[in-house]
């Protein structure tokens, strides 16, 4: 059985991000997502829309998804491969070359990004036009 792990804040779930999480998947058979805290996310400087506790909901309810664990800091990712045995780690190619160092302890996949779309985009689309 290969795992997969992958990570990020998916806010306001989009269809960029559901193909990512596709293309994960299908790289093995068992896809996990360490999804942003909002404690996290504020460190990164992110705002979510929605809550950590709603975009886990959201996420689990995607056929690609098996497991939703939190991510909490930067340093977590070497604990969480060894924890769950992950083969691939995958990310967007936005952090191409970022992650080279677990290199060491998976193979290290970067994604090409689905074009023109991102939670940032879909907000300022709402902003704009007073939705
Ligand atoms: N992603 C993608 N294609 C997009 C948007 C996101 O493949 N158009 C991927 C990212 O590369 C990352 C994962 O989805 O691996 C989660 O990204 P996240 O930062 O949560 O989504 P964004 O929409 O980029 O969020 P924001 O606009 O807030 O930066």
């Amino acid at each position: 059985m290969k795992r997969v792990i992958t990570y990020g804040t998916y806010d306001i779930l989009h269809y960029g991000h559901v193909n990512l999480l596709k293309r994960a998947k299908n790289l093995g058979d068992y896809l996990i997502v360490g999804l942003s805290s909002d404690e996290f996310n504020e460190i990164k400087n992110k705002k979510s829309y929605y809550t950590y506790k709603q975009r886990e909901l959201i996420l689990e309810s995607c056929r690609y998804v098996d497991l939703v664990i939190p991510e909490n800091n930067w340093e977590q990712k070497i604990d969480d491969i060894k924890k769950y045995q992950v083969d691939i780690f995958v990310m967007g190619d936005d952090w191409n070359g970022k992650f080279d160092y677990l290199k060491d302890y998976c193979e290290v996949i970067y994604l090409p990004r689905t074009p023109e779309i991102s939670s940032k985009k879909v907000k300022n689309h709402l902003k704009h036009n007073n939705l």
